[in-house]
């Protein structure tokens, strides 16, 4: 896996280091399953299970710092986190059933991308809250 981050700006940075270092696990994530030709057949479910479990986590970590901040739009962030979650089960339903490894792959790529587009058009909005507003009450 490489270390450079292609996907990852400085601009991505939050300031709160522990959602920062999720964000920059799941762009690592993403440029690995870029490159990676599959995951093997046989770890696609365990690592569906593990992105799912880490997904849980950040949204979960996240969703409280924004109360914490008292982000105007954090009813509605959660929101979007919900709809993904439910993205991740229709698509964890799918590739059980796919057989081209190459097509799972794909499959999983996309979801981790349109967590790279949540972080950019969504999170940053909270981002740009946080260090006009936020940052003294943490
Ligand atoms: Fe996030
Ligand atoms: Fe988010």
């Amino acid at each position: 896996m490489s270390e450079k981050l292609k996907y990852w700006t400085d601009d991505l940075e939050s300031g709160n280091p522990v959602i920062d270092q999720q964000h920059r696990k799941l762009v690592k994530w993403t440029e690995y399953l870029k490159t990676a030709d599959h995951v093997p057949p046989e770890e696609i479910q365990k690592v569906l299970d593990f992105i799912q479990g880490f997904i849980h986590t950040h949204f979960t970590d996240e969703e409280i710092f924004l109360i914490d901040i008292e982000y105007p739009g954090s009813q509605e962030h959660t929101e979007l986190h919900s709809a993904i979650r439910n993205r991740f089960v229709a698509v964890k339903k799918q590739a059980a059933e796919l057989m081209d490894p190459k097509q799972v792959n794909d499959l999983i790529y996309s979801v981790f991308h349109s967590y790279v587009s949540h972080i950019r058009d969504c999170d940053m909005k909270y981002n740009e809250y946080y260090k006009a507003h936020g940052a003294h009450k943490n």
